[in-house]
């Protein structure tokens, strides 16, 4: 028997914004009836902050909870801070998942992820993965017997620090039938962390590549605008700044300027920046 903590336990006996919304603004989807468990999610969006989230599912009692406690989570919260959830932060945010039951949490965040990738013009550029997959429209499809793609496998491992076949299976459900998918989940793996290493920067690289980010695309961009940047302080992943002006031209108008400094430093230095105003 499985160790449940009192979150998961509230939640699924009496979870939260369960059904659906008419004319949601987003709506997004992860697994299917015939893997075993399937979610849906539906999101209102007003002035760019979800204003609702709804959602039904057909799983277990963690899929129902961690289905539940994601709707809370996403509730009041601007669409870049919602893009920012993982998986990792829905298990976290329930006081922990069994590592059996982690593929629950996968699938609200691959639903929320279904939901917001047609919302605005976002394009999360992956520096790891290499631009072939990037450019390939159809997924490839690792495990056949559950449904589970490539990304799925890589978005796991990545967030997660996965190290071994059996870990991916239990985040993701994948190998956790015929098994025959097994090897292919382990290439993922190795390339995973052969990219990682290829592609990790040093400490000193990476303030060398925020400088020379922001002199040479962001500051002109700001500029065309009459606006401007001023890099105060970088401190590991928090990126200090004094910004001015706005950004008309910027390619994502709906962003506000503090959110275009950071998603282009998180699309070209690293994920994990953090832009913070002073
Ligand atoms: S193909 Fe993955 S378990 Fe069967």
């Amino acid at each position: 028997m499985w160790d449940y903590s009192e979150k998961v336990i509230d939640h699924y006996r009496n979870p939260r914004n369960v059904g659906k919304i008419d004319n949601a603004d987003a709506v997004g989807e992860a697994g299917s009836l015939a893997c075993g468990d399937s979610l849906k999610i539906y999101l209102k969006i007003e002035n760019n902050i979800v204003t609702d989230a709804k959602f039904q599912t057909f799983g277990c009692g963690s899929a129902v909870a961690s289905s539940s406690i994601l709707t809370e989570m996403i509730i009041g919260k601007t669409v870049e801070e919602v893009r920012k959830i993982t998986n990792k932060d829905i298990a976290d945010q329930l006081g922990g998942l069994p590592p059996e039951k982690m593929h629950c949490s996968v699938m609200g965040y691959e639903a929320l992820e279904d939901a917001l990738k047609n919302y605005g013009d976002y394009t999360d550029l992956d520096d790891l993965r290499n631009e072939e997959a990037n450019n390939n429209k159809e997924e490839k499809i690792v495990c056949t017997c559950f449904g589970i793609t490539e990304n799925v496998i890589w978005d796991a491992i990545k967030i997660n620090g996965l190290k071994t076949v059996e870990e991916v299976t239990n985040y993701t459900k994948a190998g956790g039938a015929c098994g025959r998918c097994k090897g292919a989940i382990q290439d993922i793996i190795d390339t995973y962390y052969k990219k990682t290493k290829e592609s990790s920067l040093s400490p000193a690289q990476k303030i060398l590549k925020i400088n020379n980010i922001i002199e040479n695309q962001i500051s002109p961009e700001l500029k065309k605008d009459g606006g401007d940047i001023t890099l105060v302080d970088i401190d590991g992943d928090k990126v200090l700044v004094k910004l001015r002006g706005r950004c008309s031209g910027c390619k994502n108008s709906h962003l506000t300027l503090k959110a275009f400094v950071e998603t282009t430093l998180r699309e070209t230095v690293d994920k994990n920046i953090e832009v913070i105003e002073v």
